[in-house]
């Protein structure tokens, strides 16, 4: 037996992909038997709990607007509560009222039969609404005044989330890897609720710092080393060319600061060098390109194979150079025409101050002698994706640190009237706080690459720790990177985006507490068990309906099942916050409650007999398929056996 579906559509619901609602709609039927208000919305009203002491679903009654003379609140909840036929909703316990909301339990005695299949018919679709061919079409109904919804194709968006997008030639710090691993999750959440996702890297490899790169690689340039390692290399001729410039650079700062006629700087040494390479670049000389191209050709091969070991695939790497010059004119024309840029010393500006925006100064978009800056580039960027891909959304998951450049971006094309206003409606940046102290042992890392080695050796000696266990384990060195990944990743999620946290190795690669390994440690012990109780799937589907009878009287079963059942509601609720924390705290809550039901729920050979080991053996491998799909929607990938 499966959900049953009810025969009324309710706008938001969707019974085919979350169990949950299938209560919702039950529970809001026999609501609005008692009080004639219609099903939609009473079903709104019925909220998740916020911890399951409180029950699963929770009505704040004043939500029903009951209009009512002569009855408090409190005391409508007791009538509701006591009007509550069981009969007509068995899907649930009696009502409890408290204050002025009632509780909804779920009736163990209707849960597994329904919850367990559910679950493993879904497979690596429950929670998703990705699985759009199990929906079944929305039967319409009298009593139903919210109208029918066919959200499937309505509500299906495109979606670009930006993400990663380091800068070729510089390190990758930590701005990028929290916009890495919070982006993948973002691209996945889309993508399982339905929206078609495209992952953009929009790669730093454009700009006057390319000029700069041209003349080390012309003084420090090494051919072999290049092809050894072209990150590497790139960065290191980055970064002595740096310290030849910096003398040359301060001199040149302080000049300006003082208000001095600087031309002379701009044209001279390697600054003047590196800007009129740049400019022979913004004007297409293909001598100037051919060394770039080389370097972004290269640089991406090595950043494809580093994604891979985070399982990150990108749909598009584009990049500042990829903004084509002929829509960078059309911007530059609206800003003109519509009176948004003016000129400033040669360079052009927009100083919003002048267009009733109040607080924020002026930008560059135009230099001085002609150049593109970031800004401008990001606006001919974001036309740009809209000709090529028209989105209905589009994410820039960037570090809190450049929050002022993005508004100044959504703001301008705000102030560009339409079509582009409309546009920067569409567009909405994720912001993230630090990591302090993104250093190993190797000290401060700079490259993707070297966090990940680091923690994999740090994870490998943990693991070797243990010599018993660790020679049951089949292949530990990958083992380990996989363990790693998970616990640069859980680290980084486990608080809200906003939040700095500490790069603390001891503490990400333990197996006790909050971490990754801890999470992947729970994931394999389930397929242990799987294993060892040695079922197929068919076996644990033959017939659902005595999983009632069989688990009904467990709490520990029982409340396994109804941490279970959140999970699409999880997933629903995690769409709002745009924060992988709300996953991974509800992982973290199922796991937990796993560990502590193994002494009370024996899979293999209970005293209880084989039925129950069919039983159990269901529960806990929905309890895996759960776990399992959180896991991959963060962008982990969860092990069989460690
Ligand atoms: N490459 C930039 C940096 O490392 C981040 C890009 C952010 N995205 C954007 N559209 N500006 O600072």
């Amino acid at each position: 037996m499966a959900v049953e579906t009810p025969q009324v559509s309710v706008a938001g619901a969707s019974p085919s992909t979350n169990p949950l609602d299938a209560f919702r709609i039950a529970i809001a039927r026999e609501l609005a038997r008692i009080t004639n208000l219609n099903v939609g919305f009473i079903f709104a009203a019925l909220d998740r709990s916020s911890t399951f002491d409180k029950g699963d679903l929770v009505l704040a009654v004043p939500r029903l607007r009951i209009k009512s003379a002569d009855l408090t609140p409190t005391a409508q909840a007791e009538n509701l509560a006591s009007q509550f036929r069981v009969e007509n909703c068995p899907l649930v316990k009696q009502p409890i009222a408290d204050g002025i909301s009632l509780q909804f339990y779920m009736n163990p005695a209707a849960l597994p039969g329904i919850l367990l299949p559910f679950v493993l018919q879904h497979g690596n679709d429950y929670g998703s609404d990705r699985a759009i061919g199990l929906r079944k079409p929305a039967a319409s109904s009298a009593d139903n005044s919210t109208g029918n919804i066919d959200e499937d194709d309505a509500n299906r968006k495109t979606v670009i989330v930006e993400f990663s997008s380091p800068n070729i030639a510089k390190e990758f710090h930590f701005g990028h890897l929290r916009s890495t691993i919070i982006g993948a999750f973002l691209a996945n959440l889309y993508e399982i609720c339905g929206h078609r996702v495209i992952r953009m890297n929009y790669l730093g490899d454009w700009g006057r710092q390319f000029g700069l790169l041209a003349s080390g690689w012309e003084k420090y340039g090494d051919e072999a080393a290049f092809d050894r390692d072209p990150i590497r290399h790139l960065f290191e001729i980055y970064v002595k060319i740096s310290a030849d410039f910096k003398p040359e650079d301060v001199a040149y700062k302080e000049a300006k600061a003082r208000g001095e006629d600087t031309s002379v700087h701009e044209t001279q040494g390697l600054l003047g060098a590196s800007k009129a390479y740049f400019k022979r670049m913004e004007d297409g000389d293909p001598d100037a390109l051919a060394l770039w191209e080389r370097f972004r050709a290269l640089s991406i091969q090595r950043y494809e194979a580093t994604y891979a070991r985070l399982n990150i695939r990108f749909t598009d790497y584009s990049g500042e150079s990829k903004v084509r010059k002929e829509t960078i004119a059309r911007v530059l024309q609206v800003l003109e025409d519509r009176g948004i840029a003016e000129p400033d010393g040669g360079a052009l500006i927009v100083d919003f101050a002048k267009h009733g925006k109040k607080k924020v100064a002026t930008a560059i978009l135009r230099n001085r002698n002609g150049t593109s800056n970031y800004l401008l580039r990001d606006l001919g960027a974001a036309v740009q994706r809209h000709d090529d891909y028209t989105f209905d959304e589009m994410v820039y998951v960037v570090m809190s640190e450049q929050e002022a450049h993005l508004k100044w971006l959504f703001l301008t094309m705000e102030l560009m009237g339409e079509p582009y206003t409309a546009l920067s409606k569409k567009m909405k940046h994720i912001s993230f706080g630090k990591v302090r102290g993104m250093s190993t042992r190797r000290g401060t890392v700079v490259f993707l690459d070297d966090v990940v080695n680091d923690v994999t050796d740090f994870m490998h000696e943990q693991m070797r720790g243990n010599a018993t266990k660790y020679s049951e384990v089949a292949d530990p060195a990958q083992t380990a990177e996989a363990l790693a990944v998970s616990a640069i990743m859980v680290q980084d999620m486990l608080g809200k985006r906003a939040n700095n946290y500490s790069f603390d190795l001891q503490r990400m690669t333990s197996f006790e507490g909050d971490t990754g390994p801890y999470l992947q440690y729970a994931h394999a012990r389930l397929c242990s068990i799987s294993r060892k109780a040695g079922f197929t799937r068919d076996d644990l589907l033959a017939t659902p309906s005595d999983f009632n009878l069989l688990l009904a009287d467990s709490s520990y079963a029982c409340d396994l099942l109804r941490v279970v059942a959140r999970y699409p509601d999880m997933v629903r609720q995690a769409m709002k916050t745009l924060e992988p924390t709300t996953i991974l705290t509800y992982l973290f809550a199922l796991a937990h409650t796993l560990s502590s039901s193994y002494d009370h729920l024996r899979v293999v050979n209970p005293p209880e007999g084989p039925s129950m080991s069919r039983a159990r053996a269901a529960l806990y491998g929905s309890a895996r398929q759960t776990l399992h799909n959180g896991m991959v929607l963060l962008g982990l990938t969860p092990v069989d056996r460690m």
